[in-house]
């Protein structure tokens, strides 16, 4: 079953916007996602522009009003801007407030576009990390290679994901999930509790490897990476060492 996810902010213009791009992507067929505003204007040229930065599309998007939103169903409202009123309509669903900077008006650039992009995404990620299936439960373990979080089912082990620390970057290593949970959302959340522990850390940027799932790391702001490009520290790791790694593709996100 997937959640229903309504971003509101007063224009529907730039923040709201790029969360329903991003949470689209990050969730995929986890979640319908849509937003709204109660001043609809238009899609701010700036916000496509910095999506597109990030692979998003947003040119079949239109700023909507909240009066065509179909109150049912809705389970979590985020409110982008401190003055968007939730509409009593939804009043049943979830609430959260994410104030996130308004990047539009005088004197507005790309950069305050990005910052508030990259933020939205920060944010998600947190999001995700919650969105943990129904009796399943999340702890840590310290392997020699790095903190892990495990998730259990009923004392079963059904899904890993570590992440092995160098300085101020690290590698995100060894995400998986058992065959009978894949598609259940756990893979998205391991992957955002572990980003969200290097983002804790202060950890920069992270590393990966992966033959089998670029794609599925795209969601969360990962994009391929020259693998003469990355640290001497993570160069020198045992995975990016490794003849089994050789012809994997190298990823990072910045955090
Ligand atoms: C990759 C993996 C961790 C994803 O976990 P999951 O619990 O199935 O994923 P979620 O349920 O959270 O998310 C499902 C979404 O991810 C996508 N996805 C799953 N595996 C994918 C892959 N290998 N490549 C691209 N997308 C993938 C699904 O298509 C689905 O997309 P949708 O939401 O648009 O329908 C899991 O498939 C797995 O363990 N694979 C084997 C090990 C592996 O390849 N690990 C990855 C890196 S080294």
């Amino acid at each position: 079953m997937s959640a229903r996810l309504v971003f509101l902010c007063v224009a529907n213009s730039a923040r709201s916007q790029m969360a329903e791009g991003l949470a689209r992507r990050l969730f995929g067929g986890r979640a319908v996602v849509e937003s709204a505003g109660s001043r609809p204007s238009r899609v701010n040229p700036l916000a496509a522009e910095v999506m597109k930065e990030v692979g998003i599309d947003l040119s079949s998007h239109r700023s909507k009003s909240v009066d065509e939103l179909d109150p049912a169903g809705v389970d979590l409202v985020i409110t982008l801007c401190a003055e968007e009123v939730c509409p009593v309509g939804l009043a049943g669903a979830r609430r959260l407030h994410w104030p996130i900077p308004d990047p539009a008006g005088e004197g507005e650039s790309v950069h305050g576009f990005r910052d508030a992009r990259d933020e939205i995404l920060r944010r998600l990620i947190g999001l995700a990390a919650t969105m943990v299936p129904v009796g399943v439960t999340l702890g840590l373990e310290a392997r020699p290679e790095g903190q892990f979080v495990v998730a259990r089912r009923a004392g079963e082990v059904v899904g890993v994901a570590g992440l092995e620390r160098h300085g101020d970057a690290a590698i995100l290593r060894g995400v998986e999930v058992a065959p009978e949970l894949r598609g259940t959302g756990l893979g998205i959340a391991l992957t955002a509790e572990r980003l969200v522990a290097a983002q804790g850390e202060g950890v920069g940027v992270v590393y990966l490897l992966t033959t089998t799932a670029p794609m599925f790391f795209l969601r969360f702001g990962f994009r391929p990476f020259p693998r003469e490009g990355v640290p001497v520290s993570i160069a020198a790791s045992e995975q990016f060492g490794s003849e089994r790694c050789a012809s994997a593709v190298c990823m990072a996100a910045e955090l």
